[in-house]
């Protein structure tokens, strides 16, 4: 394969280690700095200049874009995407993965801790968001931080108002969070490759910090990871849509609960601390799905009028409980089941001898005049939704 790196810098560890795991595994590398990139958007001809030259072919990229050129970098991505060239991060789920707000908001309504967080549009808000996450001491950060610039413990409710107030007013988008003092200054970052965690490692604040992250002076050590820890992790990654990410979860008096999700994840700390070669396992993950960019089922499905995909519950009440699958009746009436979930579970593509449960959600395409029949009544419709409406 002919694979690119995106960044911004060559010699910076991640870049050279993915590089040289790329050679190794006999593929040509490349990396190309995203801001020599020109994007021509034409109709039916999307393409890329690269210092001004037309960009040679790749098969496949990984982005390693930035925080500072976040807008121009998913841009190229998504300039790549569009000209079908496979990107090992969709566009799409680095820009979610951006943003601490959208991704635990995405987050919350799974099965998936997150510390509990407010977000205020106006210091108005503040002294009521101080209270729903359970009072001072709160965590205020800005949504699109790193490294631990921009996360600040406020102590009391006047230093929130006062910081949330400075920070808007410097046209930040700031978050007011539970401090999860219980975690003591540490983190575990889990580095999930496909559907496994290849490393993690807990990261230690120094004495006078609660911020754990090695730019700010955190030590980090080896750790075999729990497994509600390593579910979670794999589970947040997914839903989030990266096939690589760095996963940062407190240990909370509840159990893991996620800060953020790195679509980049630096891999000097976790290889040094692991000794596993994560880049490796990277590029050997990307040789795995190169054939399967995303899709976006929303730009394939609404092309076919009058289909698209739902998902309703199984309640005690219905009709199809304890039911088997193929007896449901639903293939029949023109109705796929993509997939069960089930608790933590998903079962895709499922049988017909599969038994349908009370608390099972069917993620169903079909034609919409039949799926609006199996929903229940709009007032008992919290937990259904429209997949095509829900997409990020
Ligand atoms: N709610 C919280 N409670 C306790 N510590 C936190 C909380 N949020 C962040 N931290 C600490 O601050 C560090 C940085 O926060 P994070 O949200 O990951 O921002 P960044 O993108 O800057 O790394 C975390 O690694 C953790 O040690
Ligand atoms: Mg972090």
């Amino acid at each position: 394969m002919k694979i690119a790196i995106l960044s911004r810098g060559p010699k910076l560890y991640s870049t050279r280690r993915l590089k040289e795991a790329a050679l190794a595994r006999g593929h040509k590398a490349k990396v190309l700095t995203p801001l020599k990139f020109s994007i021509v958007v034409e109709q039916g001809h999307p393409r890329l200049l690269f210092s001004n030259n037309k960009l040679s072919r790749y098969d496949a990229i990984i982005p390693r874009i930035g925080a500072s050129i976040t807008f121009f970098g998913t841009a190229i991505v998504r300039q790549f995407e569009q000209m079908g060239v496979f990107s090992l991060s969709a566009s799409q789920a680095i820009s979610v993965s951006r943003d601490k707000l959208r991704t635990i908001q995405i987050l919350s309504r799974h099965k998936i801790g997150i510390p509990m967080t407010a977000f205020v549009c106006t210091k108005h808000g503040v002294d009521a968001a101080v209270d729903e996450v359970g009072g001072a001491p709160v965590i205020i950060k800005v949504l699109e931080g790193t490294q631990g610039v921009g996360v600040l413990l406020a102590d009391t409710k006047k230093t929130a108002h006062a910081v949330v107030e400075t920070l808007q007013m410097a046209r930040q988008n700031v978050l007011i969070q539970r401090f999860v003092k219980e975690s003591k200054g540490q983190d575990i970052r889990a580095v999930v490759v496909g559907n496994k965690v290849v490393a993690a490692m807990r990261r230690i604040a120094t004495d006078d910090e609660f911020r754990s992250n090695i730019h700010q002076g955190g030590r980090t050590e080896k750790i075999e990871l729990d497994a509600e820890y390593e579910r979670t992790a794999i589970h947040a990654a997914q839903i989030i849509g990266l096939r690589v990410a760095g996963v940062d979860m407190l240990e909370s008096k509840d159990g893991p609960a996620i800060m953020e999700i790195n679509s980049s994840p630096g891999l000097e700390g976790i290889e040094r601390a692991t000794g596993v070669d994560v880049a490796d396992a990277i590029i050997e993950h990307l040789e795995d799905q190169v054939l399967f960019p995303d899709i976006d089922l929303r730009q394939r499905l609404t092309l076919n009028a009058g289909y698209g995909v739902a998902e309703f519950p199984i309640t005690d009440r219905s009709t199809l409980v304890n039911k088997r699958l193929g007896a449901s009746g639903l293939s029949q009436r023109d109705v796929q089941v993509l997939s069960i979930l089930r608790g933590s579970v998903t079962i895709a593509n499922p049988h017909g001898s599969e038994q349908l449960l009370a608390g099972d959600s069917l993620v169903c395409f079909g034609k919409l005049l039949t799926l609006k029949t199996l929903l229940p009544a709009p007032e008992r419709r919290k937990n259904a939704r429209h997949e095509l409406q829900d997409a990020t």
